[in-house]
């Protein structure tokens, strides 16, 4: 009882000190930057092309991710949205939106939150101008116009979740321990100069390693903090409340990232790896013969016992 108290209280004091134990990640909040009126400028200001040529891997692994194509999806995502906007917001009688020129970028956050967050850093015209290109897109398609489809697809797919959106934009998330992110500064696990021109600067983030950091997309349920509340991920609340809550020891990164060997691509089912890291499946079966009324022979029956072990950090599936 003794060295159980002992450890409460040393997890109390442990807990309370470790926003305020890591110094030195962000800075005061920056000026925010003028917004972004195309989705051109707004991809430029996130293009992920200027890093490959120093982090060639993890580049090439970020770009097989669904990451790299974070409104574009499989491609469902891109389609779902106007799902959304169709069924949900024209439909609701006080979003605002009855034609796609009343969409404006909050309107969009609903998806974009979690998507694209980067948009809030861009006018309403370009949250009008991503429809327009995802419906000329799906046009395109109908037509059977391909090389139409394939170079819209390009300019949906130039929005994403690239490098910057997570070694900057997202990275710190205790900012008023830690800091805001600084416009000319990569946030990862050292400080010190860093070789690119355009962010000269490397600094700490020092949740980048936690699962906490994947948890602000992934998800705990509905988003509340939305005048109209959506859902899609919710993985992050299953690892917190089913995973965590139950023993499991593991952050989303260890087995996305280096367990599973694939780094930058933190790739789920879809890649063969996870699936063999994400269940133990048993099977027993036996046969029996049931005999039937007044001579009228023997039933064959087969009995087969499935047992399904989820060995993932969460619930499966989801989104
Ligand atoms: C001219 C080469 C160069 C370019 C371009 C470059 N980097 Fe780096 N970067 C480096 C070097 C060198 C390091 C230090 C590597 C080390 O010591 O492990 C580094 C470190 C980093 C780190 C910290 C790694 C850690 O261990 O925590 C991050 C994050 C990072 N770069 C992201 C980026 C991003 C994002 C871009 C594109 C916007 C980029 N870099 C462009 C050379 C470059
Ligand atoms: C809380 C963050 C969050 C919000 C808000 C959110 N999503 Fe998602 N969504 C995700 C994540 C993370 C995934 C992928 C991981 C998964 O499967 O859980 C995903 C997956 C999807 C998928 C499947 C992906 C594919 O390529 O097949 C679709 C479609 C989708 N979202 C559409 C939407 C739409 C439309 C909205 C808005 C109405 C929305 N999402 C809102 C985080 C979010
Ligand atoms: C979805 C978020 C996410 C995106 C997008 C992302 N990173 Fe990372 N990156 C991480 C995380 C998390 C780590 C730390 C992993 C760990 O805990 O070891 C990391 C680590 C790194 C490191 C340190 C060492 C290493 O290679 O693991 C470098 C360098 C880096 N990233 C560069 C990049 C570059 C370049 C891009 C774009 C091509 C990129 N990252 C895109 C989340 C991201
Ligand atoms: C800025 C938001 C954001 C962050 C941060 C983020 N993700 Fe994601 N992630 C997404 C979205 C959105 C998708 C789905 C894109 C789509 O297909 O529409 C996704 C897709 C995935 C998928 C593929 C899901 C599938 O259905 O195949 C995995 C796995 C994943 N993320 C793991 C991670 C891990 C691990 C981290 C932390 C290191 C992380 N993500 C950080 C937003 C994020
Ligand atoms: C113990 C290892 C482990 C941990 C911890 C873990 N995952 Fe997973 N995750 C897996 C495996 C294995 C799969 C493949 C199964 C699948 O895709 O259905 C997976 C699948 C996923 C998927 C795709 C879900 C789907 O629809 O199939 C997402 C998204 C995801 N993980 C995100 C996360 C995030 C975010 C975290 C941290 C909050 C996390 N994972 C923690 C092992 C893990």
């Amino acid at each position: 009882m003794k060295n159980g108290l002992t450890i409460a209280f040393a997890c109390i004091a442990v807990c309370m000190l470790a926003p305020f134990s890591a110094f030195g990640a962000g800075g005061p909040k920056p000026e925010l930057r003028p917004k972004a009126t195309t989705i051109a400028e707004l991809a430029e200001r996130y293009d992920s092309s200027g890093c490959v040529e120093c982090h060639e891997d993890a580049h090439d692994e970020w770009s097989e991710s669904l990451h790299a194509v974070s409104i574009l999806g499989t491609p469902r995502t891109a389609p779902t949205i106007i799902t959304a906007i169709e069924k949900g917001l024209k439909l609701f009688p006080y979003s605002g939106v009855k034609e796609d020129s009343d969409i404006t970028v909050e309107s969009l956050m609903m998806c974009m939150k979690c998507h694209l967050p980067q948009l809030d850093e861009a006018t309403d015209d370009v949250a009008r101008e991503i429809v327009a290109t995802i419906r000329s897109w799906q046009q395109a398609y109908r037509d059977s116009d391909d090389e139409k489809a394939e170079a819209l697809e390009e300019t949906i797919a130039s929005l994403n979740i690239g490098c910057m959106v997570c070694h900057n934009k997202m990275a710190i998330i205790h900012k008023y321990a830690d800091g805001y992110p600084q416009p000319d500064t990569v946030y990862g696990s050292q400080e010190g100069d860093h070789e690119d021109e355009v962010y000269p600067k490397m600094a700490v983030a020092p949740a980048l390693g936690e699962s906490i950091f994947c948890g602000q997309c992934h998800g705990q349920g509905p988003n509340f903090e939305l005048d109209h509340p959506s859902q899609c991920a919710t993985a992050y609340g299953s690892y917190l409340f089913a995973y965590v809550a139950h023993g499991g020891n593991e952050s989303c990164q260890e087995c996305h990232m280096h367990k599973s060997e694939l780094g930058h691509n933190m790739a789920s089912y879809r890649d063969e790896t996870m699936i063999e890291m994400a269940l133990d499946v048993s099977v027993e079966g036996r046969s029996l013969f049931w005999r039937k009324d007044k001579g009228e022979g023997v039933l064959p029956i087969g009995v087969i016992n499935v047992e399904i072990y989820n060995k993932t950090g969460h619930g499966i599936p989801d989104g």
